[in-house]
């Protein structure tokens, strides 16, 4: 049988430049890029050999040892996610959940606070929609939806006006995922925590294209997951509680995964877990414990600041080829608010992302707009490749 692929020690990080040799390497890891301009990132990270080696290991244990596979190597796989995410986004020990998606882990929280003293949530209209629904469903809930008054960001002092006395959250995202527009969460932590506020980050954008150190941010809740910019697939999300909060939470609805002793099987002795576990919403998916796993690796073993470094000039490359052709690009006007979610503007986005994909590029649209978002895998050619290939479609 083979062993079980944990515990190894963290590989040193590459400096913030990756040569030519060891960019062939790491694309050698993803076989979509063998095939395929892969542009779609922010959408479905690539399937890497990591991940698929790991997954294999959970298929062969499980042909192997059906349940006390459980007890003996997969338990042990979840305690190495939660501590492999952890380090990731800069959290202490136990203070990161798993849960089944962004949404469950949202609920979990905004099931877990006193509404009667605070009813008023501010989120903006440029969060992706999960986010105020989980606040729009409860009646008692007063959602303000901030304007985004140029399309693409929105101004802290909006935040500062709107956030007061009567607020739970202060809930938007990292990165907004139609526009690409970053925001600084380290001063929505400070405007939430001035008005006695919580501040909820969703960062399914965010971590994984741009750095992250949540406690240094100063974020209340941070939620993430493997799916997109981690490379790591769908099942799963992560949920990061400031340690100060998680004793002061306890969501109303629940599983047995979130009690401090599980596998006691009491029925009458509920008592919450005293670390972020007490979020967790029943058995998370162990494929993707798996093939989150595997992304991961790949992501540590690059690091955030070589990935984030690449991803900007990537990403600059196809703005400046793109405005020469006379596209007109949704983003800011401040380069160090932007990141590699480059929207398109184009009176065709569906048509043409197909048109694209017959020629073996792939990327995404929303309305009015294509969306194309590289990671540090991607290279300078196959961004003038798909520039070229917009150029020569109809539009
Ligand atoms: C910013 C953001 N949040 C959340 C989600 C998805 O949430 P969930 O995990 O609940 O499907 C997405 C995209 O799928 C996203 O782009």
């Amino acid at each position: 049988m083979a062993p079980p692929t944990s515990s190894r020690p963290p590989a040193e990080p590459d400096p913030p430049t990756l040569s030519p040799v060891r960019l062939q390497d790491l694309r050698g890891r993803f076989p979509i890029v063998q095939n395929r301009i892969y542009l779609n990132s922010c959408s479905l990270g690539p399937l890497s050999l990591d991940a698929e080696e790991r997954l294999d290991s959970f298929r062969r244990l499980w042909h192997e040892m059906g349940a006390s596979a459980w007890y003996e190597h997969w338990l042990a796989r979840l305690d190495e996610l939660r501590g492999a995410v952890e380090r990731f986004l800069g959290a202490g020990a136990g203070e990161v959940a798993l849960s089944p998606s962004t949404s469950v882990a949202l609920s979990s929280v905004a099931e877990a606070v006193d509404w009667s003293q605070r009813p008023r949530v501010v989120t903006t209209e440029l969060d992706f929609p999960t986010l105020p629904y989980q606040f729009a469903v409860k009646p008692q809930v007063e959602l303000v939806v901030l304007p985004s008054h140029d399309g693409v960001g929105i101004d802290p002092e909006q935040f500062a006006e709107a956030v007061d006395e009567r607020t739970a959250f202060l809930a938007t995202s990292h990165v907004f995922f139609t526009t690409g527009f970053r925001q600084d969460i380290q001063r929505l932590a400070g405007i939430a925590r001035e008005a006695g506020a919580l501040s909820l980050i969703d960062g399914y954008q965010g971590a994984g294209q741009v750095e992250v150190d949540v406690r240094a941010s100063g974020v209340d809740i941070y939620t993430t997951g493997p799916l997109k910019w981690l490379c790591g697939g769908p099942g799963l999300a992560y949920l990061y509680v400031r340690q100060e909060l998680i004793g002061k939470l306890e969501p109303r609805i629940t599983s047995w995964f979130a009690t401090r002793n599980p596998f006691d099987f009491d029925p009458t002795g509920f008592a919450f877990h005293d670390d972020a576990r007490r979020f967790e919403m029943g058995t998370p998916a162990l494929p993707t414990v798996h093939t989150a796993l595997g992304g991961q690796a790949i992501i540590d073993r690059v690091g955030m600041p070589t990935i984030e470094a690449r991803n900007r000039l990537l990403a600059r490359r196809l703005e400046d080829g793109l405005q020469a052709e006379g596209f007109s690009l949704r983003m800011a006007a401040d380069p160090a608010q932007r990141t590699a979610i480059v929207m398109v503007g184009h009176p065709h986005p569906a048509e043409t992302v197909e048109a694209l994909a017959e020629e073996r590029i792939i990327v995404d649209h929303r309305p009015g707009y294509v969306r194309i978002s590289p990671h540090f895998f991607n290279t300078e050619a196959e961004m003038d490749a798909v520039v070229d290939a917009l150029a020569r479609l109809p539009r």
